[in-house]
């Protein structure tokens, strides 16, 4: 295989928002308890947080969380996860059939954030400044507009009335102030508790919204759209949901999943799901424009990729518990362990993310610690990287701060039975603070390497090297008894041509690569 990339500096894309590295944190399976909670644990802080997790956290580059789900927000009484610990009420959570203890809530949320910005403080050798949010999702399942206004008074109001003066008592003088709230979660989907139609639901949500304004007019709030690109309701539901609320809201969220069992097992189709993903951003963005131009408006509307990874929906792992009796804690849920070629579907979906970053201005990798997660934990031991961890903390690294460039692209295609025929390479070019580009690439071909060239921008260059994770067994994967089975090699074959205006790279089949030039 063969790709050319052209650089040039004048056509940008636009910048990289923080944003988009952002993560999920869900009370499902054990991504909060055992997950970023577990106050027995050797390297537990004071809070019950484990600094082991928070310190890859860190290294992993992830800004903004959304929490507390997903399909768990549905049924949730926020109210239950705040005040003193020992009069929380364990729950039954029918979205993943387990018992929530409340242990951990809004306050434990909001102290954890701030613990993962304050143990970087000093000891964070990147030159990027990391920032770390809450996006907080409010249930319109079982709930409606009062429980999530007392939510965001709770949150957000300084003092003085009965909520705000509640989180005061309960420990938190001053307000949370978060921004972003997702308005319910994949309120299309019929396995969603209180699951409506786009009429019911862009309607709640428009009065939602309202409300939210009226508390708090700097939120930033997200509507849902589509929990699938191949949901029956795709592109009509996002169009009645933002007639009903074009001008409340700031995004409309994306969620996307993608397995082998998707395509029947062919792998090389499951490799090309970045295609899938591309398509989805541009027909929901032409959606977008489509409403706006028939209201007349000036605001805009992005979209927040809330929900994106590999994720083996279909096996085992994701079955949840059954049974009156069997309302489990934190059971082992959706904790799929990832091979070498799920970290190149997985770095395909973040080129695909960072290409289109002039309307996906926010994302969520689906999910941050043990539940379809690059970060997975033993309970009391240790707390290692999946193979998916890499491409994201070295997108991350590279990224924030820059800006991405419509570089163009021309590669070799290859034939897949899903699809078509479709590039087989794709790559982003982002434009760091410091003038030097990284050059963010897949080789989705089953069976052949791809030689790349970069034609850069009139300049002097020193300087070129690249890191590529691959595998010759593709299935690799990073387990506990071997956690850097499969990481970024040096990659040798990167150079700096003669004239200096041009690299070259090799990249093997099935791999991701990351080439720095300076
Ligand atoms: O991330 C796992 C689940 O996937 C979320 O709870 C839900 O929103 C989606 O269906």
């Amino acid at each position: 295989l063969h790709a050319r990339i052209i650089i040039d500096d004048d056509f940008e894309v636009a910048d990289v928002p923080d944003r988009i590295f952002g993560s999920f944190v869900e009370h499902l399976g054990r991504c909060v308890y055992e997950g970023i909670y577990e106050p027995d644990h050797p390297r537990a802080d004071e809070n019950g947080f484990r600094t082991d997790v928070i310190e890859l956290v860190r290294e992993l580059g992830a800004t903004t969380i959304r929490y507390p789900g997903g399909n768990f927000v549905s049924g949730y009484r926020w109210e239950d996860g705040v005040g003193p610990r020992e009069s929380r009420p364990h729950r039954i959570d029918t979205a993943w059939h387990s018992t929530e203890t409340n242990e951990f809530g809004l306050h434990e949320m909001v102290q954890w954030l701030k613990t993962v910005g304050e143990l970087g403080e000093g000891v964070d050798r990147s030159h990027h400044s990391q920032s770390y949010e809450l996006m907080e999702a409010v249930n319109l399942g079982t709930r409606g507009l009062q429980e999530a206004l007392d939510l965001v008074e709770y949150a957000n109001v300084p003092s003085g009335t009965a909520l705000s003066e509640a989180r005061r008592a309960n420990g938190a003088q001053e307000p949370f102030g978060i921004r972003m709230w997702c308005l319910g979660n994949e309120m299309d989907g019929p396995w969603q508790l209180g699951h409506k139609s786009a009429e019911d639901y862009g309607t709640l949500a428009a009065d939602v919204a309202r409300g939210i304004r009226q508390i708090d007019p700097r939120a930033e709030l997200i509507v849902c759209g589509s929990s699938g690109h191949n949901m029956d309701t795709f592109g009509a539901w996002e169009e009645t949901v933002l007639s009903h609320t074009y001008d409340l809201v700031d995004f409309i969220s994306c969620h996307a999943y993608y397995e082998p069992a998707r395509y029947d097992g062919d792998m090389q189709s499951f490799l090309a799901s970045g295609v899938d993903m591309d398509g989805f951003i541009k027909e929901v963005a032409h959606i977008i424009a489509s409403v706006k131009a028939q209201k007349k408006s000036d605001h805009r509307v992005f979209i927040s990729f809330d929900e994106w990874n590999v994720w083996y929906q279909s096996q085992e792992k994701s079955k949840v518990p059954e049974g009156i009796d069997n309302w489990p804690v934190a059971p082992h849920l959706l904790e799929d362990v990832y091979s070498a070629l799920d970290a190149v579907v997985f770095g395909d979906l973040l080129i695909t993310l960072l290409k289109n970053c002039d309307v996906v201005r926010s994302a969520s990798l689906a999910q941050l610690v043990n539940v379809i997660a690059p970060i997975m934990t033993i309970k009391g031991g240790d707390a290692w990287r999946q193979t998916t961890f890499y491409p994201f903390a070295q997108a991350a690294h590279e990224a924030k701060g820059g800006v991405v460039l419509e570089a163009k692209l021309v590669s070799d295609s290859i034939e897949t039975p899903a699809y078509g025929a479709v590039d087989g390479v794709n790559s982003v070019v982002v434009k760091e603070a410091d003038g030097s580009y990284a050059v963010l690439l897949v080789n989705r071909s089953m069976d052949s390497e791809a030689r790349v060239t970069i034609s850069l921008p009139q300049g002097v260059y020193t300087q070129a090297c690249a890191l590529t994770l691959h595998s010759d067994d593709y299935m690799a994967a990073n387990t506990y008894d071997n956690q850097l089975h499969v990481v970024p090699q040096d990659n040798s074959s990167a150079e700096l041509g003669s004239e200096s205006h041009e690299v070259s790279v090799t990249i093997p089949a099935v791999s991701w690569t990351v080439v720095h030039v300076k």
